[in-house]
């Protein structure tokens, strides 16, 4: 069965499209079957980061009724991820928010994706903070993952998150992200599950060789051996470990 994960912040730049994108080769580079959305409409980066190009059907234009989402599901790179981007056009965002949309195609737009790639994993992107989108993506996870810096601004929205997240009743999980070099991460770590009522999967390093690539690929494809991949790895076997098939009979 499929697993949906959604990665949100609090407040923004705290590196979830990063960790998103890196997630989202890792895993499929194993065999898994994985799609990405971007739900981030106001400011979409997965296009980016995958290297797809302007004028790509996006979600935005689903939500508008020009496509269907099957065809805005567009494979990206060796691995086989699909990626279903924001948007890829500039026009889209004055128009969608003029008009609106139907927020109930959001979680049929997952549903269908789910079933029409039989995935195994359905990464969904968000904005950061509370808005339409990512409430909606938040309510279709089966886990949802907290993406937080170790500076103490970002533990300032933990209290409705913890309040929303238990109402919605998925699972919680805490990273915490861009750990500066000698931070006590113990003292991160506890100030953090407390705040937001979740355990930490696992703690990335501020990683100079990352920022420095500057979004032009995605970390684990430029440096696979770098101990931020093995780090990326490790959150993925806490988060979303392989599931065991029974043979029948
Ligand atoms: N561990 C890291 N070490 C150093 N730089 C990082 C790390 N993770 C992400 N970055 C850089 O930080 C910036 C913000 O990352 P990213 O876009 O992934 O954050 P975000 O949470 O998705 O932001 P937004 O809220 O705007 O969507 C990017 O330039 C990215 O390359
Ligand atoms: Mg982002």
């Amino acid at each position: 069965m499929a697993r949906t994960v959604v990665l949100y912040s609090h407040r923004g730049g705290t590196g979830k499209s990063t960790m998103l994108a890196n997630m989202a080769v890792l895993l499929a580079a194993e065999g898994r079957r994985v799609a990405v959305v971007d739900t981030d409409i106001q400011s979409p980066t997965l296009d980016v980061l995958f290297g797809l190009g302007p004028g790509e059907c996006s979600l935005t234009d689903y939500l508008l009724g020009r496509c269907e989402i099957e065809d805005a599901a567009h494979r990206v790179g060796p691995e086989g991820v699909h990626l279903v981007p924001a948007r890829t056009s500039p026009a889209s965002l004055a128009e969608i928010m003029a008009t609106g949309y139907d927020v109930g195609l959001l979680p049929e737009a997952f549903d269908r994706l789910v079933a029409g790639h039989d995935l195994d994993v359905l990464l969904l992107d968000t904005h950061a903070g509370l808005n339409n989108e990512t409430v909606t993506a938040m309510a279709s996870a089966d886990l949802l993952v907290i993406v937080v810096r170790t500076d103490r601004i970002d533990l300032a929205g933990a209290g409705e998150i913890a309040r929303l997240a238990g109402q919605l009743a998925c699972r919680r999980a805490l990273v915490v992200s861009m750990a500066p070099e000698g931070v006590d991460t113990s003292a991160v770590r506890a100030r953090a599950e407390d705040a937001y009522g979740a355990a930490t999967a696992g703690i990335l390093p501020y990683v100079g060789r990352l920022a420095a690539l500057g979004g032009e690929r995605i970390f684990a494809r430029a440096h696979p051996d770098d101990p931020l991949v093995a780090e990326f790895r490790k959150i993925i076997s806490v988060l979303v470990p392989p599931v065991h098939k029974i043979p029948a009979g």
